[in-house]
């Protein structure tokens, strides 16, 4: 009787589980089909795996609150990379102009995703998808300034790639979310 009882909570978690991760899977899967250049389906999946947040998501419009917390965090935590780079004095005049812009690019590129979140919530698309859109141009924008001057090397390339992707995937659940 009690084994019973215990295999069946246990055949329900198991369900719940699999139909969180089938949620991940199929949004990734059918994000990255309608935007392969920027949505990679690895990326999206294992970006999602560690996050208790995505595993308790109910619907995509979950996973599109969950993706632009998960954007904001990263524009953050690359705003510290950028100021350790200027920590260091070998660094040139040029080189350190274009981090100087990097990291006024993703401070501006976090407050945009701060308010496409609210204007997400509150329901107005159009907001919501201009401002994480306009987010994009700090990654572009950063990763350019670099190719202005010979001979030198960004040191932001993975930076700049993976919050590249990490905003595409909001925008590409949104659309999800409106259809
Ligand atoms: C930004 O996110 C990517 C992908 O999740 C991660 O690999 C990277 O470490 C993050 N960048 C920083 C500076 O935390
Ligand atoms: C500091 O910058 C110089 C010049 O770009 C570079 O060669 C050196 O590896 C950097 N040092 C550290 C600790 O990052």
């Amino acid at each position: 009787m009690k084994n019973s009882h215990i295999s069946c909570l246990l055949f329900f978690y198991l369900l719940l589980v699999s139909a969180t991760s089938d949620l991940i899977q199929k949004s990734c899967y059918e994000a990255s089909k309608g935007n392969p250049a920027n949505v990679k389906l690895d990326f999206c999946v294992s970006g999602f795996q560690g996050n208790p947040k995505a595993k308790a998501a109910y619907g995509v419009a979950d996973l599109v609150l969950v993706s632009i917390e998960t954007a904001i965090a990263n524009a953050t935590a690359i705003g510290s990379k950028i100021s350790k780079l200027l920590d260091n004095k070998s660094v040139g005049m040029f080189a350190r102009n274009c981090l100087k812009d990097c990291s006024e690019l993703y401070s501006l590129a976090g407050s945009s995703l701060e308010t496409g979140l609210d204007a997400f919530q509150a329901v107005d698309y159009g907001t919501a998808n201009a401002e994480i859109s306009a987010a994009l141009d700090a990654p572009v924008t950063c990763e350019d300034q670099f190719k202005e001057k010979n001979g030198l090397v960004s040191p932001l390339t993975k930076e700049n790639n993976n919050f590249r992707q990490l905003t595409a995937i909001p925008l590409a659940f949104m659309k999800m979310v409106q259809q």
